[in-house]
């Protein structure tokens, strides 16, 4: 049951197929009775083409007050060389995360019939305000043939600790309480190892959790052979949207997977979003798969504290069976508001 308050949620549809799985995300929303009091933002690649704008700070600080934002999709059509690349992932999306401090990104998977990690449920859980993505370092000496081009990695003690400890949390909650921490420690040495000790200290406050380790190329291996051994993954930035990816692929699909990007202690809003992107081929075709977006839709609820409401709607995606191609966006969401 609903406890009858309505959210302020902003909605970003963005590009390509992104305003059309949100809105079918909405209409699940309102089918099991959270009432959301919506405000659309017009951003990304159509906007940019537009009129130029990206993302500025009034903008930012105007989506930080809101309850949760729900995004489709961001970017142009592949090859629309009028959008500098770089420009969207790094002023807008980015931009976001930083900004509102979403240090988590939170992608949980579950592997639909017929995928190869078919009923195997497991999340990433990824370091999402550091790592490579901080845009540390820069080029000298450019399209000369003695060009430096250096792109440092940032590592927190504060930054990693908090994204260690919001993983431990997750896998607390778990039936199979495992968490295996994915880097590269044999190579990426400093960083390596301040992620390890950091695993093995929060890890003392959470004796029920088994605790492991993987090679980021060893983890490719491992999650295609035997993707049932894993509860929570945690990881950096950078490995994390890796494998995340990989993780998509072998649970059916990325467009059934859905991702969070939280601030765990809500001093800004979280950013809820599936892991596709806008697919422009598919856009105004209705054939989108709307289910990652539902999904996201699902985790955002269970963030706004409508824990069953949440649970409703995960299970509803959990039990379709239906055939997404041939039902289509309208089709799927119809099939789902019926279910709930
Ligand atoms: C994702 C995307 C983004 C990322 C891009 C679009 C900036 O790939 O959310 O996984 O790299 O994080
Ligand atoms: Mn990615």
């Amino acid at each position: 049951m609903s406890n009858q308050r309505s959210y302020r949620v902003a909605v970003l549809g963005g590009d390509g197929i992104g305003p059309e799985v949100t809105s079918a995300a909405l209409e699940v929303v309102a089918a099991v009775g959270v009432e959301l009091d919506t405000t659309p933002f017009d951003l990304g690649a159509a906007r940019y083409l537009r009129d130029g704008f990206v993302l500025d700070d009034a903008t930012l600080e105007e989506l930080r007050s809101f309850d949760a934002i729900l995004l489709g999709a961001i970017g142009p059509a592949i090859g629309d060389a009028r959008v500098p690349a770089g420009l969207l992932e790094r002023g807008l999306l980015l931009k976001l995360r930083f900004g509102l401090d979403l240090y988590v990104n939170y992608r949980p998977f579950r592997g639909v019939a017929g995928s190869i990690a078919q009923d195997c449920e497991f999340a990433i859980v990824r370091e999402n305000t550091e790592g490579p993505y901080v845009g540390e370092g820069g080029v000298l000496r450019y399209g000369t043939a003695h060009e430096v081009a250096t792109q440092g990695s940032v590592n927190t003690r504060f930054g990693v600790e908090r994204c260690v400890r919001y993983a431990f949390a997750r896998a607390n909650q778990l039936a199979r309480k495992r968490l295996t921490l994915v880097h590269k420690t044999n190579v990426l040495t400093f960083a390596g190892d301040l992620w390890q000790r950091v695993v093995n200290e929060v890890g003392s406050s959470f004796t029920d959790v088994i605790v492991d380790y993987q090679h980021v190329d060893a983890a490719c291996i491992y999650l295609v052979e035997s993707p049932q051994r894993y509860g929570v993954i945690v990881t950096d930035n950078l490995f994390g949207d890796i494998l995340s990816d990989l993780a998509g692929a072998l649970t059916g699909g990325i467009g059934f997977a859905a991702s969070a990007n939280l601030n765990p202690e809500r001093s800004s809003a979280s950013i809820f979003e599936p892991v596709h992107g806008a697919a422009h081929d598919l856009a105004g075709t209705g054939r989108a798969n709307p289910l990652a977006a539902i999904s996201s839709a699902a985790l955002m609820l269970e963030h706004l504290g409508e824990v069953d409401a949440a649970l409703r709607v995960a299970r509803a995606v959990a039990d379709f069976d239906g055939d997404v191609a041939a039902l289509g966006t309208a089709g799927v969401t119809q099939q789902l508001r019926e279910r709930l």
